[in-house]
């Protein structure tokens, strides 16, 4: 979290650098500040709170610099207040840098430099760094210097002294034509334009001003002149290294007329699993058709070839689409699967098993956790199995993230950007990509007959257009239902089977936009403890969809039903007796159980987003959070 930007051209840097952080700001809120260097001198100004607090201060100041730096905060160490925002300074202000990541050595060093008689402004771990690089920088101006520039030097000398997952930008008053970068586990791009450079934590804060980019590796740096960008390691060798072309679209990255991200996102919901699904199902197969594979993932047989367990890594939203993706590549592949916490993997990895595929899901490519286990994975499994490469593999809708660059096996979810802090859009396009690996492994492991197969992908087809007659039908109702739970403190989601993490992600949905407390459980575990917080005040929603669980969630709503609560069921159009069992229904098409959570997550997020627009709450950067957790 936090984003990075910087400028070094013939461009007003501020302009750039504000414009740049707008199209970050999904990656912290808590506060923002620009460093630009001018006529000698480091000019800072910072803002508590959102962005615009920090452009209302800009407009105010005439700054014609050509170079700065800018960020935007999501705290990690100290309060989000002024003082502590970015970008940070060293104590004659000749320094200027922004950080994203954690410095994980930062008391220590803290301690080293006080002792040298620095004194600390800030409770930040981003201080030490402008500190000392002033130490490092030459105290008068060199002759004859041979390195690249002693500015460069004293940033190399820096970084090899800090330890965690960072990346930083830096200007010094002292050479007002650098601007230095480097990348240790946290993201960061280098844009290539006519005479101007860039860089940022991603890249849509690039596309508008260029499409050639260079994705830093760990362990590298950069130095961002008028002339040209050189990079180089952590140890100051010189590396080659040649921009990319990015491909994409930004008006994808724009509101047009919806009131929020989240909402747009919603409605793209059909066209995107429509892409998902033709880039992956082979539209020649059909179940008679033997010469022919029915899903092009492209996944090397050696991925697949005895494989005996399946773990899945990942974090939040993404987490929840793994749960599904266990059912799938269990039910139908017929392969053990565990999903995990990326985060509590870490610290207690299970004893190794060999093949063992590895599968890391998280949308931005980035979250730290997710990115650490996996690495841990790699390191761990190098030389297990003496036939294969560890078997590792990523779902990401970020395929040129850092997760791309670590594991050997990427599979793209298609969903375009996403903005809006909740994920929505991406949530589905991760399930679609489960099913369509779960059939892949299914058709290659002959654990399901070509009909089946056929019979799923004709049922995967058809979801784009039952999302649509959802999200047709449904705005006006779910919006007015809202109305009806703006004051309400607790929400209980029910969901059994596959239906069971559609119920934690109801719940995530609520409580991460409308800051009401929800909570998501089987529902046959709800007799177990969770009914005890059942009266009139708390509602509860059941996901009741037709197939083998149907007939229990039923009984269990009414379980609820009998202690005075209010029943919303998510249940199939048109169905007598959950008409019967709920006050209110939020109806979607009846699809096969297998198919279903697809179906039943939109009214659910619709319910999230009605219930927060209501509260008159920032749907899109809801408080505290922040889309890519580039943190531990
Ligand atoms: C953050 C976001 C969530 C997301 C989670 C994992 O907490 O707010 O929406 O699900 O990170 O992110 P990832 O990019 O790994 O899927």
């Amino acid at each position: 979290m936090c984003g990075i930007v910087g400028y070094i051209g013939t461009q007003t840097a501020t302009d750039i650098l504000i414009a740049g952080l707008e199209k970050l700001e999904y990656r912290g809120y808590d506060s923002a500040g620009v460093a630009t260097v001018l006529e000698g001198e480091i000019h800072r100004v910072r803002a508590k709170g959102k962005l615009y607090n920090l452009r209302e201060k800009l407009e105010r100041i005439e700054n014609p610099a050509r170079i700065g730096i800018g960020h935007t905060r999501w705290a990690t160490h100290g309060k989000p207040e002024e003082h502590n925002a970015h970008p940070h300074v060293d104590t004659k202000m000749r320094v200027a840098v922004v950080q994203n990541g954690i410095i994980e050595n930062y008391r220590d060093l803290r301690e080293e430099l006080k002792q040298r008689g620095h004194e600390f402004l800030t409770e930040t771990d981003t201080e030490v760094i402008p500190l000392l690089i002033a130490e490092f920088l030459p105290k008068a101006p060199t002759d004859n210097y041979q390195y690249p520039s002693p500015f460069l030097e004293a940033v190399c000398k820096t970084v090899q002294r800090l330890k965690g997952a960072f990346a930083i930008a830096v200007i010094c008053a002292d050479y007002p034509d650098e601007l230095i970068v480097a990348r240790q586990q946290a993201p960061l791009t280098i844009g290539f334009g006519q005479g101007e450079f860039f860089c940022a934590s991603d890249t849509p804060a690039l596309v508008s001003h260029t499409r050639a980019v260079l994705t830093l590796e760990n362990g590298e740096m950069a130095r961002l002149t008028p002339m040209g960008v050189e990079v180089y390691d952590f140890q100051g060798h010189r590396l080659k290294k040649f921009p990319r072309t990015l491909d994409w679209n930004p008006v994808l990255a724009e509101k047009h007329e919806f009131r929020h991200f989240m909402l747009k996102e919603i409605y793209e919901q059909p066209g995107v699993v429509r892409t998902c699904l033709e880039a992956y199902l082979n539209s020649d197969w059909n179940a008679q058709a033997n010469d022919k594979q029915p899903i092009q993932l492209g996944m090397p047989d050696s991925l697949y070839e005895n494989l005996e367990q399946i773990q899945i890594l990942a974090c939040g939203t993404s987490w929840h689409a793994s749960l599904v993706g266990k059912y799938l590549l269990e039910q139908l592949a017929g392969i053990p699967t565990v999903v995990q916490y990326s985060s509590e993997f870490r610290y207690a990895p299970p004893p190794l098993t060999t093949n063992t595929l590895t599968i890391g899901v998280t949308q931005s490519g980035e979250t730290a956790d997710t990115i650490a286990a996996l690495e841990m994975e790699r390191q761990r499994r190098t030389g297990l199995d003496s036939a294969y490469q560890p078997r590792l593999l990523g779902i990401t809708n970020r395929p040129e993230s850092s997760l791309a660059q670590l594991v050997p096996q990427v599979i793209h979810t298609h969903a375009g950007i996403e903005i809006g802090v909740a994920a929505t859009k991406t949530f589905v396009t991760q399930l679609i990509v489960f099913y369509c690996l779960a059939l892949d492994l299914a058709y290659r492991r002959q654990t399901l007959s070509a009909s089946r197969i056929e019979e799923i992908i004709v049922g995967l087809r058809q979801l784009p257009a039952q999302i649509e007659l959802i999200l047709e039908s449904q705005e006006n109702y779910v919006e007015e239902l809202a109305h009806q739970f703006q004051e309400t403190q607790d929400f209980i989601f029910l969901g059994r089977g596959i239906n069971f993490p559609i119920a934690l992600e109801g719940a995530l949905k609520l409580k991460e936009i409308s800051y009401i407390h929800a909570e998501g459980y089987p529902a046959g575990e709800m007799k177990h403890g969770p009914i005890a917080l059942l009266d009139a005040k708390v509602p509860v929603v059941a996901i009741a969809m037709p197939g083998s669980v149907y007939e229990k969630v039923l009984s269990n709503a009414q379980e609820a039903k009998a202690r005075d609560a209010r029943l919303i069921g998510v249940v199939p159009i048109n169905d007598p007796e959950a008409a019967q069992t709920f006050d209110d229904l939020l109806p979607v098409p009846a699809v096969e159980e297998l198919l279903s959570p697809i179906l039943s997550v939109i009214p659910l997020q619709l319910l999230a987003y009605h219930i927060a627009a209501r509260r008159g709450l920032d749907v899109d950067q809801p408080r505290n959070l922040a889309k890519s957790v580039t943190v531990e």
